[in-house]
């Protein structure tokens, strides 16, 4: 079983990074395989609207020119999938945002192919506007099927410049939580 992370800050290692490794290292050590997908510094366009992905109903984004096809099949691959985001503007990342306009209309074309996939967010912020995030990933993964675990809080923690999120005990112990969490889910899902 594999946990499949994708950061979509333009900070490669920053906060949301340092977050998600909180997750997956509470998801490692529950025997589950991990890996995180660092969107910063790669090419990542939106949705154009073109809807060839329901004429060609091959799990591809038919705009075939940057790194979402790659995420895509690391979705499918995944039994699980974690989202994470800084806030920008109180909502997600244009890097993320993009990534589910084009991952989410391809799984739309095909039978909402990441159903019954578990997903969570994870988001880090300076002051305000992440539980707007949290709400707006969340709504990817619920028009698709998903199983969304919970934590003890919602999942954030708060830092601005990189490594402040380390100092925000309650941030961190959401993550594990939501790790622990997501680690339970999936093997129920899968058993
Ligand atoms: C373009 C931009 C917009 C931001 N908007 C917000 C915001 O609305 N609310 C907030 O609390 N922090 C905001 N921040 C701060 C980041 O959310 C914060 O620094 C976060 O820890 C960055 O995570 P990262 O290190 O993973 O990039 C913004 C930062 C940038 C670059």
């Amino acid at each position: 079983m594999k946990v499949f992370a994708i950061n979509g800050s333009a900070r490669k290692g920053g906060n949301t990074a340092m977050l998600l490794n909180v997750a997956l290292e509470e998801i490692r050590s529950q025997g589950i395989e991990t890996e995180l997908f660092e969107l910063s510094g790669k090419k990542i366009q939106g949705c154009i609207a073109c809807y060839r992905c329901f004429k060609n109903l091959n799990k591809r984004c038919a705009v075939d020119s940057d790194v979402v096809n790659e995420c895509i099949e690391k979705m499918l691959q995944a039994e699980g999938i974690l989202l994470g985001s800084p806030t920008y503007f109180s909502d997600m990342s244009a890097s993320m945002k993009a990534l589910i306009e084009r991952a989410g209309m391809t799984a739309r074309a095909n039978g909402d192919m990441f159903q019954r996939k578990a997903g969570a967010a994870v988001v880090a912020v300076r002051r305000a506007g992440a539980t707007h995030v949290l709400s707006s990933i969340n709504y990817f993964f619920l028009i698709g099927q998903m199983i969304v675990p919970g934590s003890n809080y919602w999942n954030l923690a708060i830092g601005r410049e990189v490594g402040e999120v380390m100092n925000d005990p309650e941030g961190l112990q959401t993550m594990k939580t939501l790790g622990a969490n997501m680690a339970w889910l999936i093997k129920k899902i899968n058993s």
